[in-house]
């Protein structure tokens, strides 16, 4: 496996006196990692636990550590990765032996501390940001371990619950001990959005579509697949990073919707079998508008077999195309290149998103130092509202298109 080499952060010092006492715990009880230097939260850094790491590769924690381990956040010290699946059961599976290869290096490069589970983390001696990226059925009960072993602040990944139900629940249960949650919608800070709200800003009347694509192949194999393993459904897996942004800056919520107009010529929905043989029925593509009880209007367009695009158009008054803008940009594709000539076998995405990956973990774990203002960063209510949108538009969209 192919992981950059960077420079060894020894143990600091220079901490603050708050830490100094679990700090001394930490240097005689946990780092253990013989001969080797240690990397370890320093003065203005959050101690960061990964939880979830998953498969080098194919994992979003994997590469949420690789950014990490490679200094790209400078505000984050990758000190802790729970892994419980990889390190428990599915340990002996090819995945958990390319994971075992992961670990050994981590270890022994950058002195990163490993473990199946939080009980088994020492307390924090730095401020303590866990970043759950485990399945997101798995997240409610990561999340409620993640409060109880002191992190003050979590970077929960989308859509950080299967159920509006359960995500209100986890957001109640961290309002209560003062933790904080932000969320891994990376879309909010992206290049494409922003600079197609700056120019929709300009243009009166102008109306913002989103696009966001899948690469999958056309037939009833590769959609059921598809259909049966993201089974929470296309608006829950693929297009809820469209809905944060609806919710984030279109100001919609389930209560101020006005109108949903489905494009019923563009969007489809199919009922097919999965690999299991089982059915499942799901759209394989929709566009919509959602007009606001305010007066906001917005359109998001998603295809599974679309490609793997995502971009956003404006419109003038009459409906002509005036602007549109891809994400990557003729900038970022050369960088794209060479992620993906680093790391040729991990997932694509990983590499048109990774500066967005980069500023929302940078921005988390500042503010989990600093507490200022996370700029830009979506929080656990407006993910609670994406949610709902999503769980609100399913029965629209079944109706219209049955
Ligand atoms: N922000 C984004 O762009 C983005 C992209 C992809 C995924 N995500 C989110 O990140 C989170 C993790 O997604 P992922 O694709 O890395 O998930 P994943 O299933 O590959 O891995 C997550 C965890 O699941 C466990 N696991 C893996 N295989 C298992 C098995 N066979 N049985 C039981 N447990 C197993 C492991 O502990 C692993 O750490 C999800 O919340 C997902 O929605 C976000």
């Amino acid at each position: 496996m192919k992981f950059a080499a960077i420079s060894i952060t020894m143990l600091s010092f220079t901490r603050s006196a708050a830490f100094q006492t679990s700090k001394a715990f930490l240097r005689t009880n946990v780092r253990t990692v013989s001969s080797t230097a240690v990397r370890f939260a320093e003065e203005g850094q959050a101690e960061v636990i990964l939880v979830g790491c998953g498969a080098p590769n194919r994992g979003m924690g994997w590469y949420h550590a690789v950014q990490m381990l490679e200094k790209k956040c400078p505000s984050a010290s990758l000190d802790f990765v729970v892994e419980p699946w990889f390190m428990g059961d599915g340990a002996d599976s090819p995945a958990g032996q390319d994971f075992k290869e992961f670990k050994t290096e981590a270890e022994s490069k950058y002195g990163t501390k490993f473990a199946k589970s939080l009980q088994e983390l020492p307390p924090p001696a730095a401020p303590r940001l866990a970043l759950i990226s485990g399945r997101t059925a798995d997240n409610p009960k990561l999340l409620s371990e993640a409060i109880a072993h002191g992190c003050k602040c979590v970077y929960l990944e989308k859509p950080g619950a299967p159920t509006v139900k359960e995500l209100e629940a986890m957001s109640a249960e961290a309002k209560q001990a003062g933790v904080e949650v932000l969320m891994g919608y990376n879309k909010n800070v992206a290049k494409y959005v922003r600079k197609a709200r700056e120019f929709a800003a300009t243009v009166p009347g102008s109306h913002v579509t989103f696009v966001t694509n899948n690469a999958y192949e056309n037939t009833p194999e590769s959609l059921g697949e598809c259909f049966e393993r993201n089974s929470e459904g296309m608006l829950k897996n693929m297009a809820i990073h469209e809905l944060a942004l609806l919710a984030s800056f279109y100001d919609v919520s389930v209560d101020n919707i006005a109108e949903v107009i489905v494009d019923k010529d563009f969007s489809s929905m199919q009922t097919l079998k999965g690999p299991s043989g089982k059915s499942f029925t799901d759209f394989d593509k929709v566009k919509f508008t959602i007009k606001t009880k305010n007066g906001n209007e917005v359109s998001v367009q998603t295809d599974r077999c679309g490609g793997t695009d995502s971009y956003a158009v404006v419109t003038d008054k009459s409906g002509k195309e005036v602007f549109r803008y891809y994400m990557p940009d003729d900038e970022d594709k050369k960088h794209v290149e060479q992620l993906q000539a680093k790391y040729p076998t991990a997932m694509p995405y990983f590499f048109t998103q990774d500066p967005d990956y980069i500023t929302v973990k940078e921005r988390v774990a500042k503010h989990t130092v600093d507490g200022k203002p996370a700029e830009g960063i979506a929080t656990i209510e407006i993910a609670v509202e994406a949610l709902k949108i999503a769980e609100y538009l399913v029965p629209i969209f079944q109706k219209e298109l049955a």
